[in-house]
């Protein structure tokens, strides 16, 4: 019996059989279908829920006052109480603390705290209502292929006021990008990425075509055939398009590293051990280019990416050795640790060809931006001043942060090398999330709108919406940006 979990179903020596199913299959296994119901059953009673903010009090239902009281419920985020009816038989109604009522995502709390009940907003605290369904869809997800998780199902009613499609688009598309990160290397290499993009693409009808191996060399991509070719799983790149071939053509990078040792200049332990989530960047850009083809946008887009496991083996890429990238710049190898970069080089190139209308990639790039930012605000750059308004203002409005950083021309000549073109990394170690972006830009033709999001796809603590582990940062702020320029 294959060992079946969220999207994908793993044979006992951990090889997948089949990905990317929208639900999860195991035999009385929670749906995330399930969580949205468009009305209650007959006869099934709706729990109202009210949200409750903490300098508010006085606007819970006067019925809740004492018993909230009596349990010392104050409003706090993600505190959720039971309100008993009268007779003491069954539940009346529910408050969700929602602190200072600023992130409409503390809905998430409701999943693992509300008996298996269809449920409705009753009050909202003036959060928006397509969000808090959304934070409730996010806080839903439980990654229990490994480890089995007692599951309540509490199910949403959205009723006539959401559009039931958009959010599960959302909400799906956030768990496959969880799912990805999450699953253990081993279990998630490239072959994996190659299969469930595969599965992506012919559910959407994308054709693809993925190069492989020693393929890579003949095809002209030496970068990513020089970080993968130490690991026991080919590296290849995955690339496939779909859409209209007369609309504006967008092209979604992913880096797709699925462990990152480092490299013969081998990670220290600590740093290696969440390196399972290297594949982050990917693991997005599936799950954005889900919500685009799911919606349907006026786009023709190109998915393109690099998997590759950055391992150490005799044949493996060196310090000090120079590739000649398919741009045909030089690039001498100061470190093997900066390996996305140089796999992400090769298909900027190869993305720039076609001179799309934009190109966009997502990548676990740099240590750096977490210092710089944190691992909840992922940094981005761009050579696009229009696309950048409207990134920021979507990151506000689908409350989804990012925070855009300069590509400073001037730290270009740190990445100078003596005997290439440039060198994969800096010598001083300033600004190296900016100094990893201007790599980058090397490869990318200047006439081609392009934005770069450094993201670092992990969960490192727990809130309401999403537990500790991988996860989809910035997807639903860049689709909402591209829906504003493609509408
Ligand atoms: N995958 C890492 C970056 C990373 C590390 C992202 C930790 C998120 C959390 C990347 O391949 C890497 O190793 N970058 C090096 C670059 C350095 C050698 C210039 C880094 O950030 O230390
Ligand atoms: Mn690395
Ligand atoms: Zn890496």
């Amino acid at each position: 019996m294959p060992l079946q979990f969220n999207q994908y179903s793993v044979n006992p020596n951990g090889k997948l059989t089949a990905v990317l199913s929208t639900v999860r299959k195991k035999a009385g296994a929670f749906k995330l279908n399930n969580i949205f119901v468009s009305a209650a059953q007959k006869n099934e009673k709706i729990l109202p829920v009210h949200c409750v903010a903490q300098s508010d009090l006085d606007a819970m239902p006067s019925e809740a006052k004492i018993w909230a009281d009596l349990n010392g419920f104050d409003g706090a985020v993600g505190n959720v109480l039971l309100v008993p009816a009268e007779n003491g038989q069954s539940i009346s109604m529910v408050l969700l603390g929602v602190g200072d009522a600023t992130d409409p995502f503390v809905t998430g709390a409701l999943a693992k705290k509300l008996p298996n009940t269809p449920f409705t907003f009753a009050s909202l605290a003036g959060l928006d209502l397509r969000l808090a369904a959304i934070g409730f869809g996010l806080g839903s997800y439980r990654f229990d292929v490994y480890k089995k998780s007692s599951q309540r199902v509490p199910q949403l009613v959205l009723g006539d006021t959401l559009d039931r499609d958009e959010i599960l688009r959302h909400v799906e598309s956030s768990w496959l990008a969880r799912d990805l990160i999450n699953t253990p290397a081993e279990d998630m290499g490239p072959d994996e990425i190659d299969a469930a993009s595969r599965k992506l693409a012919k559910s959407y009808k994308a054709s693809i075509k993925i190069i492989k191996g020693d393929a890579l060399l003949s095809s002209n991509l030496p970068m990513i055939h020089a970080v993968g070719r130490a690991a026991t799983i080919a590296p290849r790149l995955i690339d496939f398009t779909w859409g209209d071939k007369k609309a504006p053509k967008l092209t979604l990078v992913g880096k797709g590293v699925t462990f990152d040792t480092g490299g013969l200049d081998i990670k220290p332990a600590s740093s290696m051990r969440n390196m399972k989530k290297d594949m982050g960047g990917a693991a997005n850009i599936l799950a954005l280019a889900r919500i685009i083809m799911d919606a349907k946008l006026n786009v023709r887009l190109r998915v393109l990416i690099p998997a590759v496991e950055n391992a150490i083996a005799g044949n493996a890429f060196r310090p000090g050795d120079i590739l000649r990238s398919r741009k045909g710049l030089t690039v001498e190898i100061g470190h093997t640790d900066a390996e996305g970069r140089l796999v992400l080089g090769d298909a900027l190139t190869l993305a720039s060809e076609e001179k799309p209308d934009l190109i966009i990639d997502m990548a676990t790039l740099t240590g750096a931006a977490r210092v710089a930012l944190g691992p909840e605000l992922p940094p981005y750059y761009t050579n696009d001043e229009v696309l950048a308004t409207a990134v920021n203002e979507a990151a506000v409005s689908e409350r989804d942060p990012l925070w855009r950083m300069p590509l400073w021309q001037n730290y270009n000549q740190a990445l100078a090398s003596t005997v290439a073109d440039l060198n994969n990394v800096t010598t001083d170690g300033f600004a190296g999330s900016i100094t990893a972006g201007l790599f980058l830009q090397r490869f990318v033709d200047p006439a081609v709108s392009w934005a770069h999001f450094d993201i670092f796809g992990w969960n490192p603590s727990a809130k309401p919406h999403s537990p500790v582990g991988g996860e989809a940062q910035g997807i639903r702020a860049i689709f909402a940006s591209l829906q504003k320029r493609y509408a």
